[in-house]
This record gives C-alpha cells, structure tokens and sequence, in this order.
C-alpha cells in the first residue's frame, strides 16, 4: 500500500476531481494514494448536491483514491476521522484552533475554510474504494456574496501559500491518520475527533425538525450519528440531516 500523494495527476481544468477519479476506476485499477489534483473545477462537487465553488489556481481542490478493504461497509465515518482530523493536523501548521462541524466541515471560528465529500464503494463485505474529494481554500481572498460564511487561510494569515508545499503537508497528515486506522488504533482516532468536534460538551442550539432546540453533543457513535443530550431526555442520535447546528 502506496503513501497517499505517491502520485499526484495533475490537473489544469476537470469538471471534478472526484469523478475523474470514478472514470479512472472504471477504466482499471488505481493505486492506493494516488491523488488527483486540478487547478479548476468545471462541476466541483459538494455536500447534499451543492456547488462546490474554488477560484481557478487559488485553492486545494483534489481527491485521494484509498482502497480501505479492511473496513466493513458500516464502519465508513472512520474515514471521515481520518480525513477530517489529516486536515486539522496539517493546517494546524499554520493556524489555531481549527474544528470540526459534524459531519465533517473544517471551519475556523464560525467560517468554513474546507469541506470533504467521500464516495465509497463496497464490495461484498468490505469498502472496495473511497474516493476522498478535499476542498481546502487556501490564497483566495474574494468569495460569491452568498458564501457569506467562506473563508481561506489567506484571509486568517495574511500571507498566500504555496499551493504544493500546503498539499504535501496535508497528503503527510492524512497518511499519518490513515495508518492509525489501519493500525486499529480507533480509540485515538474518536477522542481525537472529539476534542476537535465544534461544540462537543457544550450546551448549543441545534434545529430539529424545524424547531430550535438546545443540546449537547456527547459524541459521534460508530455509524457516525451525532449523540446529542436535550435538557430531561435520554441520549438521542441524529443522522446527518436529521439535525442542524446553529452557529451562533
Ligand atoms: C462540502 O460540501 O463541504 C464538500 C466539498 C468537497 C469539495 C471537493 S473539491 C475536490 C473534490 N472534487 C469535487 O468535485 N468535490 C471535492
């Protein structure tokens, strides 16, 4: 099993990288860790067929094909940990106080700066591929007004980024937490998720079924269902959809 960023394809405009890499797995076998890189997305994919909108040479806009045939079809938001925390570790180079919000936005302060869309497919028992779509805004510094909640590295730091230095360090990171997945080593993989979970132990509003109601989250259980405590109520698990954080 190769290290994830091997191989980086390279590039200059796709409609997606994520079904670039679906068209390549139709075609043949990818090795574990190939990623596949593109200045600009005609069709960037995002969460619940959103628009995933990178300005074209500015961003990190690229997808990781991993072959994680250890894990059975159930167990597929342990590759969320790992992406999302490869993430996390790796910005926390440059900036504090990353999080996550559940399922797996990276956000700094109340603004999204990355999102992670991942498409598996199984086979029989186990999770034959997943492709890893990461979207990180790294130098871009104007984004649509109605991505009032965007942000990018450049905007918190004030200084741009060299593109391929920033992606090295992020395929080293998710590398790193990949092996820990396939070490076993959940237990480090959940309490790390945890502490960096925006919101985990703290009273918050959420909306559910439309209406507000206020929380705490104990957690993400195995399936990835967010655990949710309301005031005089028994531990309740959301699946994603089913519940929706206010952010302020
Ligand atoms: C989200 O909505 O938060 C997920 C965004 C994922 C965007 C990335 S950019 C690279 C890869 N290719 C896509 O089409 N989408 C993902």
């Amino acid at each position: 099993m190769g290290k994830v960023g091997h191989t980086f394809i390279d590039l200059e405009e796709v409609d997606s990288t994520n079904l670039y890499a679906e068209r390549m797995l139709q075609k043949g076998s990818v090795a574990e860790g190939t990623v596949i890189l593109a200045k600009f997305q005609t069709a960037g994919m995002g969460q619940d067929d959103h628009q995933w909108e990178s300005a074209s040479g500015q961003n990190l806009t690229f997808s990781i094909v991993l072959h994680p045939r250890f894990l059975p079809p159930g167990r597929q938001f342990l590759l969320n940990k790992v992406i999302s925390l490869g993430v996390l570790d790796s910005l926390a180079d440059y900036v504090e106080g990353a999080t996550i919000k559940w399922p797996n936005d990276i956000l700094i302060g109340s603004k999204k700066i990355g999102g992670i869309l991942i498409r598996i497919n199984v086979e029989g028992e186990s999770l034959e591929t997943a492709i890893v779509g990461i979207g990180l805004n790294v130098n871009q510094t104007k984004f649509d007004p109605s991505l009032t909640q965007a942000t990018s590295l450049v905007q918190v730091l004030h200084q741009e980024l060299k593109l391929k230095e920033a992606l090295i360090l992020l395929c080293n990171a998710i590398d790193m937490r990949y092996s820990q997945l396939k070490n076993n080593n959940n237990e480090q993989l959940k309490s790390d998720f945890h502490q960096k979970l925006l919101g985990y132990k703290l009273e918050r509003k959420f909306v559910v079924d439309g209406q507000q109601i206020i929380g705490i989250i104990e957690g993400v259980d195995e399936f990835g269902r967010l655990l949710v405590i309301h005031p005089g109520e028994p531990v309740k698990a959301y699946a994603h959809k089913e519940i929706e954080y206010l952010l302020s």
